[in-house]
């Protein structure tokens, strides 16, 4: 089995969720976890799950629908004594249900900061550091969605994920700063409702594929977390 000990990663969203289950997954590996809500006191419930894994636990906390939330987030992190070797920019905010075109210029703008500028903050942070120590993991979340305009701005806040995260992988070729989207199919969260496909524990261990990448090993790649279901139990 991989293991990432001594590795430090930073998992935006990791309060509840499906960050949550990447903390976990990322501990079990041996990796210290920084985990992050919009308010600090929200990271307890994965913290009391993670302490018993014997990994070194940082909490932050930081809303990342204002610039002053997101700096309070990257300053906080900044302030770990350890770098950070692998950013999963998980976070993320599903605008209300309405009519594509009821649907305010407030509304689109909150999503692209929540879901796009603070994962391109926390990436301009980061990944020059990453790139100077010669390792680095970055893993953005996606998603499938598709066909539902109520949800425009979600999606496209996605697409701007994708793209953004070819050019960055682009930008970071041959540094072993490996930058890459996941899709955690559609899960039983409170943003995913419960309705959708999967148990939200099937983000394992396809969500640590990413993570786990030896070396110089893919980059601008979309890793889709249920095409790894069939290894449930690994994680
Ligand atoms: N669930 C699905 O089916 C699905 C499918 C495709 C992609 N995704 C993506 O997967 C990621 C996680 O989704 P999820 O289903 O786990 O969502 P979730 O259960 O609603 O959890 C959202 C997480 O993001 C944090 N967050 C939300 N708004 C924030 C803000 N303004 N500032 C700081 N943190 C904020 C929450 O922190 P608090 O606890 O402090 O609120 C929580 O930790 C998102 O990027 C989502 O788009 C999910």
């Amino acid at each position: 089995m991989k293991r990432l000990d001594g590795k430090w990663a930073l998992v935006t969203g990791s309060s509840r969720g499906i960050g949550q289950q990447i903390a976990i997954g990322l501990a079990k590996r041996g990796c210290h976890v920084v985990l992050h809500g919009r308010d600090i006191a929200h990271c307890e419930k994965t913290r009391s799950l993670i302490e018993p894994l014997g990994v070194d636990i940082h909490a932050v906390g930081g809303d990342l629908r204002t610039v002053q939330g997101v700096d309070l987030v990257i300053r906080s992190v900044q302030s770990v004594p350890s770098p950070i070797d692998i950013l999963y920019n998980n976070a993320g905010f599903q605008n209300t249900w309405k009519p594509i075109w009821a649907i305010t210029l407030d509304e689109w703008l909150e999503s692209f900061q929540v879901n796009f500028f603070a994962m391109v903050a926390l990436c301009n942070a980061f990944a020059p550091a990453m790139r100077e120590r010669g390792y680095g993991r970055i893993i953005n979340l996606t998603s499938g969605i598709k066909d539902i305009p109520q949800l425009a701005p979600y999606s496209a806040t996605k697409a701007a994920v994708d793209k953004y995260t070819a050019d960055l992988a682009f930008e970071l070729r041959e540094t072993n700063v490996l930058v890459n989207a996941l899709d955690p199919g559609w899960l039983k969260t409170d943003l995913g409702g419960p309705n959708a496909d999967h148990e939200v524990e099937t983000v394992l261990p396809g969500a640590l594929v990413p993570a786990l990448l030896d070396d110089d090993g893919p980059s601008g790649r979309l890793y889709a977390a249920q095409d790894y279901a069939m290894l449930e139990g690994s994680a």
